[in-house]
């Protein structure tokens, strides 16, 4: 078991998960993992590799080889700045998918435990609870109404000048969710001891204002 402390915010896409998560360790001032860029990540590289999303065995390898750092300005891969493009939806999809893999899943596992020194880290995520960090001390189920998580991405998108529809996007998100919590590898599933909190009414300061009081009660 590892000392140093851990906070696991697991939850659907677009549950405010990274907002809620970097806000939670700029005031403690601890690390971030943001495991999702890893699933996204990967299948950038295995997209601009031209390697079969349907090769598991390839996408594995793919993981294992990823030459990735994060800096200021985000994701870095092979030495490209990639933080808007591991956003966009087809790849974001294209995450869904192989996520299933259980051999990409393990080979993501070290590379996610990394990220845990001191003085603390908030990980981000869908399994961090679960599977990736299970002695984590406070572990957050975040979850919001389907509805409410396509208009905050629409709100998103618009304000970055990206087009998009809200249907398409509530289709695209109820999708991911079914693929998310379906899969047979580390669905999406709250952890047996993780609070669930529903950010639904609730502004970002208000959940993060929850999930702070609840790291000071642990
Ligand atoms: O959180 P996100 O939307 O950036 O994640 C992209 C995809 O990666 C998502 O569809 C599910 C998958 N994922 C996962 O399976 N396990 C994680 N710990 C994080 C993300």
């Amino acid at each position: 078991m590892s000392v140093v402390p851990v906070i696991t915010i697991d939850g659907p896409t677009a549950s405010g998960k990274g907002t809620i998560t970097s806000q939670v360790a700029q005031a403690l001032g601890w690390h971030v993992l943001d495991s999702g860029a890893l699933y996204r990540l990967t299948a950038l590289s295995a997209l601009q590799k031209n390697v079969s999303l349907d090769d598991e065995a390839a996408v594995a390898d793919v993981a294992l080889h990823l030459d990735v750092s994060f800096g200021e300005q985000g994701a870095v891969l092979e030495g490209q700045l990639v933080a808007d493009a591991i956003r966009a939806e087809d790849v974001g999809n294209a995450a869904s998918k192989i996520a299933a893999y259980p051999r990409l899943r393990e080979a993501l596992l070290q590379r996610q435990r990394s990220f845990r020194v001191m003085p603390g880290l908030v990980a981000d995520g869908r399994d961090m609870g679960t599977v990736v960090f299970t002695d984590a001390p406070l572990k957050i189920f975040l979850v919001a109404d389907v509805r409410i998580r396509a208009e905050r991405r629409y709100k998103q998108l618009m304000e970055k000048g990206i087009s998009a529809s809200l249907t398409s996007l509530l289709e695209d998100l109820q999708a991911r969710d079914l693929r998310d919590t379906t899969r047979a590898s580390a669905p999406l599933v709250a952890a047996a001891d993780a609070v669930t909190i529903d950010s639904s009414h609730l502004s970002i300061e208000e959940t993060v204002a929850k999930v702070l009081a609840l790291w000071q009660r642990s």
